[in-house]
């Protein structure tokens, strides 16, 4: 299903979760990583190319994202088994649900 339903998410928005998500996480360590290279190391030159590029891409797709998440808002419900500090976390991380 491409849409959320209050029942599950769909899959526009499980894949863009996953490649925002697999996106930081690379930024994050590439970018923690070249900034120690020196000149002569292999990806002294390349590494911030990657990742000005992919950073650029990321921050495009979160229009869509954002886009997205405010035109389809009947996403699913927290399961019963989740506890009030689980629900608080979840909330606060998605102020746009
Ligand atoms: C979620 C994580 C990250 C994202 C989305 C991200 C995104 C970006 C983007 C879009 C640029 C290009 C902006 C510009 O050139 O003005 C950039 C440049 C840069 N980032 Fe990151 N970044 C992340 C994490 C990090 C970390 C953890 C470090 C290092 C501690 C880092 C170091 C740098 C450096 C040094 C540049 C400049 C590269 C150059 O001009 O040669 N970034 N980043």
């Amino acid at each position: 299903m491409l849409t959320d339903t209050t029942k599950s998410y769909g899959w526009l928005s499980i894949g863009l979760h996953w490649i925002t998500a697999v996106l930081t996480l690379g930024l994050f360590a590439v970018g923690l990583y070249m900034v120690d290279l020196g000149y002569y190391d292999a990806g002294y030159y390349e590494l911030p190319r990657w990742h000005i590029g992919w950073g650029l891409v990321l921050g495009a797709l979160m229009l869509p994202r954002l886009v997205w998440r405010l035109a389809h808002r009947g996403k699913p419900e927290p399961l019963p088994q989740h506890s009030k500090p689980i629900r608080w976390v979840s909330k606060s991380v998605q102020q746009w649900g």
